[in-house]
Protein backbone atom coordinates (compact mmCIF):
# COMPACT_ATOMS: atom_id res chain seq x y z
CA UNK A 1 0.00 0.00 0.00
CA UNK A 2 1.51 3.22 -0.77
CA UNK A 3 0.32 6.15 1.20
CA UNK A 4 -0.29 9.20 -0.22
CA UNK A 5 0.47 12.41 1.80
CA UNK A 6 0.25 15.05 -0.27
CA UNK A 7 -2.61 14.96 -2.79
CA UNK A 8 -4.64 16.94 -5.26
CA UNK A 9 -8.21 17.38 -5.30
CA UNK A 10 -10.26 19.19 -7.33
CA UNK A 11 -13.50 19.85 -5.93
CA UNK A 12 -16.38 21.89 -6.38
CA UNK A 13 -15.90 24.78 -3.74
CA UNK A 14 -17.91 24.68 -0.70
CA UNK A 15 -18.56 28.66 -1.06
CA UNK A 16 -22.10 28.92 -2.14
CA UNK A 17 -22.05 30.13 -5.45
CA UNK A 18 -21.78 34.45 -5.67
CA UNK A 19 -25.33 35.47 -5.57
CA UNK A 20 -24.45 39.32 -5.64
CA UNK A 21 -28.15 39.73 -5.20
CA UNK A 22 -30.97 42.11 -6.75
CA UNK A 23 -29.73 45.51 -5.27
CA UNK A 24 -25.78 44.13 -6.19
CA UNK A 25 -26.58 44.82 -9.76
CA UNK A 26 -29.10 47.86 -8.69
CA UNK A 27 -26.48 49.79 -7.33
CA UNK A 28 -24.88 50.44 -10.75
CA UNK A 29 -27.25 49.90 -13.38
CA UNK A 30 -29.81 52.06 -12.31
CA UNK A 31 -30.55 55.54 -11.14
CA UNK A 32 -27.30 57.88 -9.78
CA UNK A 33 -24.84 54.78 -9.80
CA UNK A 34 -25.66 54.31 -13.56
CA UNK A 35 -25.41 57.84 -14.25
CA UNK A 36 -22.23 58.44 -12.71
CA UNK A 37 -20.53 55.60 -14.20
CA UNK A 38 -21.94 56.13 -17.53
CA UNK A 39 -24.45 53.42 -18.16
CA UNK A 40 -27.65 52.59 -18.82
CA UNK A 41 -30.48 52.93 -16.48
CA UNK A 42 -31.66 48.85 -17.02
CA UNK A 43 -34.07 49.18 -14.24
CA UNK A 44 -35.81 51.99 -15.56
CA UNK A 45 -36.07 50.56 -18.77
CA UNK A 46 -37.44 47.55 -17.51
CA UNK A 47 -40.02 49.29 -15.73
CA UNK A 48 -41.22 51.15 -18.68
CA UNK A 49 -41.75 48.20 -20.79
CA UNK A 50 -45.12 47.32 -21.43
CA UNK A 51 -44.29 43.21 -21.31
CA UNK A 52 -41.55 41.95 -18.99
CA UNK A 53 -39.61 39.11 -19.05
CA UNK A 54 -41.05 37.40 -15.86
CA UNK A 55 -38.72 38.02 -12.83
CA UNK A 56 -36.68 39.70 -14.84
CA UNK A 57 -35.61 41.83 -11.75
CA UNK A 58 -34.69 39.11 -9.49
CA UNK A 59 -32.92 36.95 -12.06
CA UNK A 60 -30.21 39.50 -13.35
CA UNK A 61 -27.56 36.59 -11.84
CA UNK A 62 -29.02 33.70 -13.46
CA UNK A 63 -29.05 35.09 -17.50
CA UNK A 64 -25.44 36.71 -16.60
CA UNK A 65 -22.90 35.92 -14.05
CA UNK A 66 -20.74 32.96 -14.44
CA UNK A 67 -21.64 30.22 -11.78
CA UNK A 68 -20.29 26.45 -11.00
CA UNK A 69 -17.99 26.49 -13.93
CA UNK A 70 -15.39 28.71 -12.66
CA UNK A 71 -15.80 26.87 -8.95
CA UNK A 72 -15.36 23.79 -10.31
CA UNK A 73 -11.80 24.49 -11.80
CA UNK A 74 -10.47 26.23 -8.53
CA UNK A 75 -7.35 23.98 -7.24
CA UNK A 76 -7.16 23.02 -3.69
CA UNK A 77 -4.33 21.47 -2.51
CA UNK A 78 -2.90 20.06 1.29
CA UNK A 79 0.68 19.10 1.93
CA UNK A 80 1.10 17.85 5.08
CA UNK A 81 4.66 16.82 7.72
CA UNK A 82 5.50 12.98 7.99
CA UNK A 83 7.18 14.37 11.46
CA UNK A 84 7.51 16.82 14.35
CA UNK A 85 10.32 18.98 12.87
CA UNK A 86 11.96 22.27 13.02
CA UNK A 87 12.23 23.09 9.51
CA UNK A 88 10.69 21.69 6.52
CA UNK A 89 10.56 22.30 2.55
CA UNK A 90 7.27 20.84 0.75
CA UNK A 91 6.86 20.69 -2.85
CA UNK A 92 3.85 22.04 -4.74
CA UNK A 93 3.32 20.66 -8.32
CA UNK A 94 0.83 21.57 -10.72
CA UNK A 95 0.56 24.83 -10.51
CA UNK A 96 -0.28 27.31 -13.55
CA UNK A 97 2.75 29.54 -13.62
CA UNK A 98 0.56 32.52 -14.13
CA UNK A 99 -2.57 32.23 -11.71
CA UNK A 100 -2.33 33.48 -8.56
CA UNK A 101 -2.48 31.03 -5.52
CA UNK A 102 -3.15 31.47 -1.73
CA UNK A 103 -0.69 30.36 0.53
CA UNK A 104 -1.50 29.27 4.17
CA UNK A 105 0.37 27.47 6.77
CA UNK A 106 -0.91 25.55 9.95
CA UNK A 107 1.47 23.93 12.45
CA UNK A 108 0.83 22.30 15.62
CA UNK A 109 3.44 21.42 18.32
CA UNK A 110 4.01 18.62 20.46
CA UNK A 111 1.47 19.58 23.29
CA UNK A 112 -1.15 20.71 20.56
CA UNK A 113 -0.67 24.08 20.71
CA UNK A 114 -1.80 25.94 17.41
CA UNK A 115 -0.21 28.73 15.19
CA UNK A 116 -1.46 29.58 11.67
CA UNK A 117 0.06 31.91 9.16
CA UNK A 118 -2.03 33.99 7.48
CA UNK A 119 -2.54 33.64 3.66
CA UNK A 120 -0.42 35.03 1.45
CA UNK A 121 -0.62 35.73 -2.45
CA UNK A 122 2.02 33.75 -5.18
CA UNK A 123 2.07 33.90 -8.57
CA UNK A 124 4.76 30.89 -9.69
CA UNK A 125 6.40 32.13 -12.61
CA UNK A 126 7.07 35.08 -10.29
CA UNK A 127 8.54 33.03 -7.69
CA UNK A 128 12.80 33.40 -7.51
CA UNK A 129 15.28 31.02 -8.85
CA UNK A 130 17.53 29.46 -6.21
CA UNK A 131 20.50 30.61 -7.87
CA UNK A 132 22.29 27.06 -7.58
CA UNK A 133 21.93 23.49 -8.58
CA UNK A 134 24.21 20.62 -7.44
CA UNK A 135 24.62 17.62 -8.89
CA UNK A 136 25.50 15.57 -5.77
CA UNK A 137 23.38 13.28 -4.12
CA UNK A 138 22.55 13.78 0.02
CA UNK A 139 24.35 11.90 2.23
CA UNK A 140 22.21 9.79 4.14
CA UNK A 141 24.00 8.79 7.91
CA UNK A 142 23.06 8.03 11.56
CA UNK A 143 20.14 5.26 10.42
CA UNK A 144 18.50 3.35 12.74
CA UNK A 145 15.16 1.58 14.07
CA UNK A 146 14.52 3.92 16.28
CA UNK A 147 11.69 2.69 17.46
CA UNK A 148 9.48 -0.46 17.86
CA UNK A 149 6.00 -0.50 19.15
CA UNK A 150 4.65 -4.07 19.96
CA UNK A 151 1.15 -3.41 20.94
CA UNK A 152 -2.31 -5.01 19.21
CA UNK A 153 -0.17 -3.62 16.26
CA UNK A 154 3.16 -3.88 15.47
CA UNK A 155 5.00 -0.39 14.34
CA UNK A 156 8.57 0.37 13.83
CA UNK A 157 9.98 3.76 13.68
CA UNK A 158 13.13 4.23 11.40
CA UNK A 159 15.06 7.43 11.61
CA UNK A 160 17.93 8.84 9.58
CA UNK A 161 19.79 12.23 8.57
CA UNK A 162 21.12 13.77 5.29
CA UNK A 163 23.36 16.86 4.83
CA UNK A 164 20.77 18.69 2.57
CA UNK A 165 17.48 18.73 2.68
CA UNK A 166 15.69 15.78 0.84
CA UNK A 167 12.55 13.34 0.71
CA UNK A 168 12.15 10.24 2.89
CA UNK A 169 10.79 7.14 0.97
CA UNK A 170 11.10 3.32 2.78
CA UNK A 171 10.34 0.54 0.64
CA UNK A 172 10.25 -3.12 2.39
CA UNK A 173 9.44 -5.81 2.71
CA UNK A 174 9.22 -10.19 4.17
CA UNK A 175 12.30 -10.90 0.57
CA UNK A 176 14.98 -8.17 -0.52
CA UNK A 177 12.47 -7.83 -2.83
CA UNK A 178 10.67 -5.89 -1.05
CA UNK A 179 7.18 -4.53 -2.71
CA UNK A 180 5.96 -2.22 0.26
CA UNK A 181 6.38 1.53 0.08
CA UNK A 182 5.87 4.39 2.57
CA UNK A 183 6.91 8.15 2.97
CA UNK A 184 6.66 11.11 0.76
CA UNK A 185 8.69 12.52 -2.46
CA UNK A 186 7.19 16.03 -1.72
CA UNK A 187 8.42 16.42 1.81
CA UNK A 188 11.91 17.42 2.43
CA UNK A 189 13.93 17.71 5.44
CA UNK A 190 17.34 17.11 7.00
CA UNK A 191 16.01 14.51 9.89
CA UNK A 192 13.26 11.84 8.64
CA UNK A 193 11.41 9.66 10.63
CA UNK A 194 9.23 7.02 8.96
CA UNK A 195 6.87 5.15 10.60
CA UNK A 196 5.76 1.91 9.14
CA UNK A 197 2.34 0.49 10.27
CA UNK A 198 0.88 -3.16 10.28
CA UNK A 199 4.40 -5.26 10.58
CA UNK A 200 3.28 -9.26 11.76
CA UNK A 201 5.42 -10.14 14.86
CA UNK A 202 8.65 -12.22 14.71
CA UNK A 203 9.58 -11.32 11.08
CA UNK A 204 12.64 -10.25 9.36
CA UNK A 205 11.90 -6.94 7.18
CA UNK A 206 14.22 -6.09 4.74
CA UNK A 207 14.13 -1.89 3.99
CA UNK A 208 15.28 0.12 1.58
CA UNK A 209 15.99 3.57 2.26
CA UNK A 210 15.62 6.65 -0.38
CA UNK A 211 16.31 10.35 -0.20
CA UNK A 212 15.93 12.63 -3.13
CA UNK A 213 17.21 16.61 -2.73
CA UNK A 214 15.61 19.33 -4.14
CA UNK A 215 17.26 19.19 -7.37
CA UNK A 216 16.41 15.22 -7.80
CA UNK A 217 19.96 13.79 -7.00
CA UNK A 218 19.03 10.18 -5.67
CA UNK A 219 20.85 8.66 -2.54
CA UNK A 220 19.63 5.14 -1.73
CA UNK A 221 20.77 3.20 1.65
CA UNK A 222 20.03 -0.54 1.14
CA UNK A 223 20.28 -3.14 4.15
CA UNK A 224 18.26 -2.42 6.76
CA UNK A 225 16.56 -4.96 8.35
CA UNK A 226 13.50 -4.67 11.33
CA UNK A 227 13.26 -7.97 13.44
CA UNK A 228 9.92 -7.60 15.11
CA UNK A 229 11.05 -10.26 17.54
CA UNK A 230 13.25 -8.12 18.84
CA UNK A 231 13.20 -5.45 21.33
CA UNK A 232 14.38 -2.10 20.72
CA UNK A 233 14.74 0.57 23.45
CA UNK A 234 12.98 3.24 21.40
CA UNK A 235 12.31 7.10 22.49
CA UNK A 236 10.53 8.22 25.30
CA UNK A 237 7.18 9.43 24.87
CA UNK A 238 7.02 12.82 24.55
CA UNK A 239 6.28 14.07 28.12
CA UNK A 240 6.80 17.80 28.30
CA UNK A 241 3.50 20.02 27.89
CA UNK A 242 3.31 23.70 27.16
CA UNK A 243 0.99 25.96 26.07
CA UNK A 244 3.20 28.50 24.28
CA UNK A 245 2.00 27.90 20.51
CA UNK A 246 5.46 27.44 18.05
CA UNK A 247 6.45 30.62 16.34
CA UNK A 248 7.07 30.30 12.67
CA UNK A 249 10.28 31.81 11.19
CA UNK A 250 10.04 32.82 7.56
CA UNK A 251 7.96 31.14 5.33
CA UNK A 252 10.14 31.50 2.00
CA UNK A 253 9.55 30.53 -1.64
CA UNK A 254 11.69 29.13 -4.32
CA UNK A 255 11.94 27.63 -7.19
CA UNK A 256 15.00 25.41 -8.95
CA UNK A 257 16.12 26.07 -12.41
CA UNK A 258 13.95 24.26 -15.48
CA UNK A 259 10.75 23.74 -13.25
CA UNK A 260 7.94 25.61 -12.30
CA UNK A 261 7.00 23.49 -9.02
CA UNK A 262 6.87 25.42 -6.27
CA UNK A 263 8.99 25.03 -2.78
CA UNK A 264 7.61 25.49 0.37
CA UNK A 265 10.12 26.09 3.36
CA UNK A 266 8.24 25.88 6.62
CA UNK A 267 10.60 26.77 9.75
CA UNK A 268 9.13 27.34 13.14
CA UNK A 269 10.75 27.63 16.78
CA UNK A 270 9.95 24.08 17.79
CA UNK A 271 9.86 20.96 16.45
CA UNK A 272 5.95 21.23 14.57
CA UNK A 273 3.67 19.13 12.33
CA UNK A 274 2.42 21.61 9.60
CA UNK A 275 -0.28 21.72 7.35
CA UNK A 276 0.10 23.47 3.96
CA UNK A 277 -3.18 24.67 2.13
CA UNK A 278 -2.38 26.04 -1.32
CA UNK A 279 -5.79 27.26 -2.96
CA UNK A 280 -6.61 28.92 -6.66
CA UNK A 281 -7.40 32.81 -5.93
CA UNK A 282 -10.33 33.78 -7.79
CA UNK A 283 -11.08 37.23 -8.41
CA UNK A 284 -14.36 37.94 -7.76
CA UNK A 285 -15.70 41.68 -8.78
CA UNK A 286 -18.56 43.59 -9.35
CA UNK A 287 -19.66 40.59 -11.79
CA UNK A 288 -18.83 37.20 -9.84
CA UNK A 289 -16.58 35.19 -11.29
CA UNK A 290 -17.39 37.27 -14.58
CA UNK A 291 -19.89 37.81 -17.17
CA UNK A 292 -21.20 35.08 -19.24
CA UNK A 293 -19.74 35.10 -22.95
CA UNK A 294 -22.92 36.29 -25.48
CA UNK A 295 -23.29 32.87 -26.94
CA UNK A 296 -24.12 31.23 -23.34
CA UNK A 297 -26.36 34.86 -22.56
CA UNK A 298 -28.40 34.64 -25.64
CA UNK A 299 -28.53 31.19 -26.74
CA UNK A 300 -27.65 28.66 -23.29
CA UNK A 301 -29.70 30.28 -21.26
CA UNK A 302 -32.68 31.12 -23.06
CA UNK A 303 -32.97 27.52 -23.80
CA UNK A 304 -32.50 26.50 -20.10
CA UNK A 305 -35.96 27.27 -19.37
CA UNK A 306 -38.04 27.65 -22.93
CA UNK A 307 -36.88 24.61 -24.64
CA UNK A 308 -35.52 24.98 -28.36
CA UNK A 309 -37.69 23.63 -31.14
CA UNK A 310 -40.61 25.97 -30.40
CA UNK A 311 -39.52 29.22 -32.26
CA UNK A 312 -36.70 29.86 -34.86
CA UNK A 313 -33.80 27.85 -35.12
CA UNK A 314 -30.44 30.05 -33.88
CA UNK A 315 -26.69 29.53 -33.91
CA UNK A 316 -26.82 29.90 -36.86
CA UNK A 317 -26.00 32.06 -39.89
CA UNK A 318 -27.01 33.63 -43.30
CA UNK A 319 -25.05 30.75 -45.60
CA UNK A 320 -27.31 31.35 -48.52
CA UNK A 321 -28.19 34.11 -50.79
CA UNK A 322 -31.76 33.27 -49.62
CA UNK A 323 -31.42 35.23 -46.18
CA UNK A 324 -29.81 38.57 -45.27
CA UNK A 325 -30.23 39.90 -41.40
CA UNK A 326 -30.24 43.55 -41.71
CA UNK A 327 -27.50 45.12 -39.15
CA UNK A 328 -29.73 46.65 -36.76
CA UNK A 329 -30.83 43.41 -35.55
CA UNK A 330 -28.15 41.80 -33.39
CA UNK A 331 -26.28 38.70 -33.88
CA UNK A 332 -22.75 37.55 -32.14
CA UNK A 333 -19.37 37.04 -33.50
CA UNK A 334 -19.45 35.87 -36.96
CA UNK A 335 -22.98 37.05 -38.00
CA UNK A 336 -24.39 34.49 -35.63
CA UNK A 337 -28.16 34.39 -34.91
CA UNK A 338 -29.20 34.03 -31.41
CA UNK A 339 -32.65 34.38 -29.35
CA UNK A 340 -32.26 37.91 -29.23
CA UNK A 341 -31.98 38.81 -32.63
CA UNK A 342 -35.53 38.89 -32.55
CA UNK A 343 -36.32 38.97 -29.22
CA UNK A 344 -35.07 41.64 -26.70
CA UNK A 345 -34.11 39.90 -22.92
CA UNK A 346 -35.97 41.99 -20.77
CA UNK A 347 -38.87 42.88 -22.48
CA UNK A 348 -40.42 44.90 -24.63
CA UNK A 349 -43.27 46.80 -25.66
CA UNK A 350 -44.51 43.84 -28.44
CA UNK A 351 -45.76 40.93 -27.17
CA UNK A 352 -43.21 38.36 -27.28
CA UNK A 353 -40.98 41.01 -26.56
CA UNK A 354 -40.67 41.54 -30.61
CA UNK A 355 -37.76 43.32 -32.02
CA UNK A 356 -40.23 43.99 -35.12
CA UNK A 357 -44.00 43.06 -35.65
CA UNK A 358 -43.84 39.39 -35.55
CA UNK A 359 -46.88 39.13 -38.41
CA UNK A 360 -45.89 36.46 -40.91
CA UNK A 361 -44.09 39.41 -43.23
CA UNK A 362 -41.57 39.58 -40.29
CA UNK A 363 -39.82 36.27 -42.00
CA UNK A 364 -39.72 38.40 -45.18
CA UNK A 365 -37.38 40.46 -43.21
CA UNK A 366 -34.49 38.40 -43.79
CA UNK A 367 -35.66 35.46 -45.99
CA UNK A 368 -35.98 36.79 -49.54
CA UNK A 369 -38.38 35.94 -51.86
CA UNK A 370 -36.80 33.66 -54.28
CA UNK A 371 -37.61 34.56 -57.65
C1 LIG B 1 -19.93 48.09 -9.03
C2 LIG B 1 -20.72 48.40 -10.19
C3 LIG B 1 -21.39 47.25 -10.91
C4 LIG B 1 -22.18 46.27 -10.38
C5 LIG B 1 -22.51 46.01 -8.91
C6 LIG B 1 -22.65 45.50 -11.50
N1 LIG B 1 -22.15 46.00 -12.66
FE1 LIG B 1 -22.54 45.33 -14.51
N2 LIG B 1 -21.25 46.67 -15.29
C7 LIG B 1 -20.60 47.64 -14.59
C8 LIG B 1 -19.78 48.41 -15.48
C9 LIG B 1 -18.89 49.57 -15.11
C10 LIG B 1 -19.97 47.85 -16.77
C11 LIG B 1 -19.33 48.29 -18.08
C12 LIG B 1 -17.90 47.89 -18.17
C13 LIG B 1 -17.74 46.42 -18.19
O1 LIG B 1 -18.16 45.79 -19.16
O2 LIG B 1 -17.17 45.86 -17.24
C14 LIG B 1 -20.89 46.76 -16.60
C15 LIG B 1 -21.32 45.95 -17.64
C16 LIG B 1 -22.32 45.02 -17.53
C17 LIG B 1 -22.86 44.27 -18.63
C18 LIG B 1 -22.43 44.36 -20.07
C19 LIG B 1 -23.06 45.57 -20.66
C20 LIG B 1 -22.87 45.68 -22.14
O3 LIG B 1 -23.18 46.76 -22.64
O4 LIG B 1 -22.48 44.69 -22.76
C21 LIG B 1 -23.81 43.46 -18.13
C22 LIG B 1 -24.66 42.48 -18.90
C23 LIG B 1 -23.84 43.68 -16.70
N3 LIG B 1 -22.93 44.63 -16.37
C24 LIG B 1 -24.70 43.03 -15.85
C25 LIG B 1 -24.62 43.14 -14.48
C26 LIG B 1 -25.38 42.33 -13.57
C27 LIG B 1 -26.37 41.25 -14.01
C28 LIG B 1 -25.05 42.70 -12.33
C29 LIG B 1 -25.54 42.11 -11.02
C30 LIG B 1 -25.29 40.67 -10.91
C31 LIG B 1 -24.08 43.76 -12.43
N4 LIG B 1 -23.84 44.00 -13.75
C32 LIG B 1 -23.48 44.40 -11.37
C33 LIG B 1 -20.70 47.87 -13.24
C34 LIG B 1 -21.39 47.07 -12.35
C1 LIG C 1 -33.73 36.36 -19.19
C2 LIG C 1 -32.34 36.65 -19.07
C3 LIG C 1 -31.93 38.00 -18.58
C4 LIG C 1 -32.26 38.57 -17.38
C5 LIG C 1 -33.15 38.00 -16.29
C6 LIG C 1 -31.56 39.81 -17.33
N1 LIG C 1 -30.83 39.98 -18.47
FE1 LIG C 1 -29.71 41.58 -18.92
N2 LIG C 1 -29.49 40.92 -20.82
C7 LIG C 1 -29.77 39.63 -21.20
C8 LIG C 1 -29.23 39.41 -22.53
C9 LIG C 1 -29.29 38.13 -23.30
C10 LIG C 1 -28.61 40.63 -22.91
C11 LIG C 1 -27.88 40.91 -24.20
C12 LIG C 1 -26.41 41.16 -23.93
C13 LIG C 1 -25.70 39.92 -23.45
O1 LIG C 1 -25.53 38.99 -24.22
O2 LIG C 1 -25.25 39.91 -22.29
C14 LIG C 1 -28.78 41.54 -21.80
C15 LIG C 1 -28.29 42.82 -21.76
C16 LIG C 1 -28.04 43.50 -20.59
C17 LIG C 1 -27.23 44.70 -20.45
C18 LIG C 1 -26.55 45.44 -21.57
C19 LIG C 1 -27.36 46.69 -21.95
C20 LIG C 1 -28.59 46.35 -22.69
O3 LIG C 1 -29.68 46.69 -22.20
O4 LIG C 1 -28.50 45.73 -23.77
C21 LIG C 1 -27.23 45.03 -19.12
C22 LIG C 1 -26.52 46.20 -18.50
C23 LIG C 1 -28.03 44.06 -18.44
N3 LIG C 1 -28.52 43.14 -19.35
C24 LIG C 1 -28.25 44.06 -17.09
C25 LIG C 1 -29.21 43.27 -16.48
C26 LIG C 1 -29.67 43.47 -15.12
C27 LIG C 1 -29.14 44.52 -14.17
C28 LIG C 1 -30.61 42.54 -14.89
C29 LIG C 1 -31.46 42.36 -13.64
C30 LIG C 1 -32.27 43.55 -13.36
C31 LIG C 1 -30.74 41.73 -16.11
N4 LIG C 1 -29.88 42.23 -17.04
C32 LIG C 1 -31.59 40.65 -16.26
C33 LIG C 1 -30.47 38.71 -20.51
C34 LIG C 1 -31.05 38.91 -19.26
C1 LIG D 1 -35.35 31.38 -15.62
C2 LIG D 1 -36.10 30.90 -16.76
C3 LIG D 1 -36.09 31.75 -17.99
C4 LIG D 1 -35.00 32.14 -18.72
C5 LIG D 1 -33.53 31.89 -18.41
C6 LIG D 1 -35.51 32.80 -19.87
N1 LIG D 1 -36.86 32.83 -19.83
FE1 LIG D 1 -38.08 33.66 -21.20
N2 LIG D 1 -39.68 33.31 -20.03
C7 LIG D 1 -39.65 32.59 -18.86
C8 LIG D 1 -41.02 32.48 -18.35
C9 LIG D 1 -41.42 31.73 -17.08
C10 LIG D 1 -41.85 33.17 -19.26
C11 LIG D 1 -43.34 33.37 -19.17
C12 LIG D 1 -44.06 32.07 -19.45
C13 LIG D 1 -44.02 31.70 -20.88
O1 LIG D 1 -44.84 32.25 -21.61
O2 LIG D 1 -43.23 30.83 -21.29
C14 LIG D 1 -40.96 33.67 -20.29
C15 LIG D 1 -41.40 34.39 -21.39
C16 LIG D 1 -40.63 34.69 -22.48
C17 LIG D 1 -41.12 35.27 -23.71
C18 LIG D 1 -42.51 35.72 -23.97
C19 LIG D 1 -43.43 34.56 -24.17
C20 LIG D 1 -44.88 34.97 -24.19
O3 LIG D 1 -45.68 34.06 -24.38
O4 LIG D 1 -45.16 36.14 -23.95
C21 LIG D 1 -40.07 35.39 -24.56
C22 LIG D 1 -40.08 35.92 -25.97
C23 LIG D 1 -38.91 34.88 -23.86
N3 LIG D 1 -39.29 34.47 -22.60
C24 LIG D 1 -37.65 34.86 -24.37
C25 LIG D 1 -36.53 34.53 -23.65
C26 LIG D 1 -35.18 34.72 -24.12
C27 LIG D 1 -34.80 35.30 -25.46
C28 LIG D 1 -34.35 34.29 -23.14
C29 LIG D 1 -32.84 34.33 -23.13
C30 LIG D 1 -32.25 35.66 -23.23
C31 LIG D 1 -35.17 33.84 -22.05
N4 LIG D 1 -36.49 34.00 -22.39
C32 LIG D 1 -34.71 33.32 -20.87
C33 LIG D 1 -38.56 32.04 -18.26
C34 LIG D 1 -37.26 32.21 -18.68
C1 LIG E 1 -35.90 34.73 -36.40
C2 LIG E 1 -36.49 35.36 -35.26
C3 LIG E 1 -36.59 34.55 -34.00
C4 LIG E 1 -35.58 33.99 -33.30
C5 LIG E 1 -34.11 33.94 -33.68
C6 LIG E 1 -36.15 33.43 -32.11
N1 LIG E 1 -37.49 33.64 -32.09
FE1 LIG E 1 -38.76 33.25 -30.58
N2 LIG E 1 -40.30 33.89 -31.73
C7 LIG E 1 -40.18 34.42 -32.97
C8 LIG E 1 -41.52 34.66 -33.52
C9 LIG E 1 -41.85 35.22 -34.91
C10 LIG E 1 -42.43 34.26 -32.52
C11 LIG E 1 -43.93 34.32 -32.56
C12 LIG E 1 -44.45 32.97 -33.02
C13 LIG E 1 -45.96 32.93 -33.02
O1 LIG E 1 -46.57 33.97 -33.13
O2 LIG E 1 -46.41 31.81 -32.87
C14 LIG E 1 -41.61 33.78 -31.40
C15 LIG E 1 -42.13 33.35 -30.20
C16 LIG E 1 -41.36 32.99 -29.09
C17 LIG E 1 -41.90 32.65 -27.80
C18 LIG E 1 -43.35 32.71 -27.37
C19 LIG E 1 -44.18 31.67 -28.03
C20 LIG E 1 -43.91 30.32 -27.50
O3 LIG E 1 -43.72 29.41 -28.33
O4 LIG E 1 -43.84 30.15 -26.27
C21 LIG E 1 -40.86 32.31 -27.01
C22 LIG E 1 -40.90 31.88 -25.56
C23 LIG E 1 -39.67 32.43 -27.83
N3 LIG E 1 -40.01 32.83 -29.07
C24 LIG E 1 -38.41 32.16 -27.37
C25 LIG E 1 -37.32 32.13 -28.18
C26 LIG E 1 -36.04 31.61 -27.78
C27 LIG E 1 -35.72 31.01 -26.42
C28 LIG E 1 -35.20 31.75 -28.84
C29 LIG E 1 -33.78 31.28 -28.93
C30 LIG E 1 -33.61 29.84 -28.71
C31 LIG E 1 -35.96 32.39 -29.91
N4 LIG E 1 -37.22 32.56 -29.47
C32 LIG E 1 -35.44 32.74 -31.15
C33 LIG E 1 -39.03 34.71 -33.64
C34 LIG E 1 -37.79 34.31 -33.24
C1 LIG F 1 -33.47 37.95 -38.27
C2 LIG F 1 -33.49 37.36 -39.59
C3 LIG F 1 -34.49 36.26 -39.79
C4 LIG F 1 -35.85 36.29 -39.59
C5 LIG F 1 -36.68 37.47 -39.12
C6 LIG F 1 -36.35 35.01 -39.95
N1 LIG F 1 -35.32 34.19 -40.33
FE1 LIG F 1 -35.44 32.25 -40.78
N2 LIG F 1 -33.45 32.14 -41.00
C7 LIG F 1 -32.59 33.20 -40.92
C8 LIG F 1 -31.25 32.75 -41.21
C9 LIG F 1 -29.99 33.62 -41.21
C10 LIG F 1 -31.34 31.37 -41.45
C11 LIG F 1 -30.19 30.42 -41.78
C12 LIG F 1 -30.43 29.84 -43.18
C13 LIG F 1 -29.40 30.27 -44.21
O1 LIG F 1 -29.28 31.46 -44.50
O2 LIG F 1 -28.78 29.37 -44.74
C14 LIG F 1 -32.73 31.02 -41.30
C15 LIG F 1 -33.22 29.73 -41.44
C16 LIG F 1 -34.57 29.43 -41.36
C17 LIG F 1 -35.09 28.11 -41.45
C18 LIG F 1 -34.28 26.87 -41.57
C19 LIG F 1 -33.93 26.64 -42.99
C20 LIG F 1 -32.57 26.08 -43.09
O3 LIG F 1 -32.10 26.00 -44.19
O4 LIG F 1 -31.89 25.81 -42.07
C21 LIG F 1 -36.43 28.20 -41.37
C22 LIG F 1 -37.45 27.06 -41.44
C23 LIG F 1 -36.77 29.58 -41.21
N3 LIG F 1 -35.60 30.30 -41.20
C24 LIG F 1 -38.05 30.08 -41.11
C25 LIG F 1 -38.36 31.37 -40.82
C26 LIG F 1 -39.71 31.86 -40.64
C27 LIG F 1 -40.98 31.02 -40.81
C28 LIG F 1 -39.62 33.15 -40.29
C29 LIG F 1 -40.75 34.07 -39.96
C30 LIG F 1 -41.51 33.67 -38.74
C31 LIG F 1 -38.20 33.46 -40.25
N4 LIG F 1 -37.46 32.36 -40.60
C32 LIG F 1 -37.69 34.68 -39.90
C33 LIG F 1 -32.90 34.50 -40.57
C34 LIG F 1 -34.16 34.92 -40.26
Amino acid sequence: MRRVFFFLVLLALSISSPSIGDDGCERCHSGEGAKRLGLKDVYREIDSFRFQHPDVKKKCDECHVERRLKEASVKRLRAVSLDYLRDQVFLVEGLSPDREYLLEVKMVDRSGNRTSIPPSKVIPSKVKVLPYKDSIPPVIRDVEVEDLKQGVFIEATLRWETDEFSSSLVEYGLTPRLGERIGSERVFSLTHRVTIPGLARGKRYYCRITSRDLFGNVSVFEGVVIDTSKKVKGVKAFKGRDRVPPRAGKISLFRVEGSNDLYVRVSADEDVKATLFVTESVKMDEHGFGLLPPRKAQIDVCIRCHPQGVSHPVGIRSRSGSTVIPPDLPTIQGGVMTCITCHYPHGGNRRYFARMEMKRAICITCHIERK
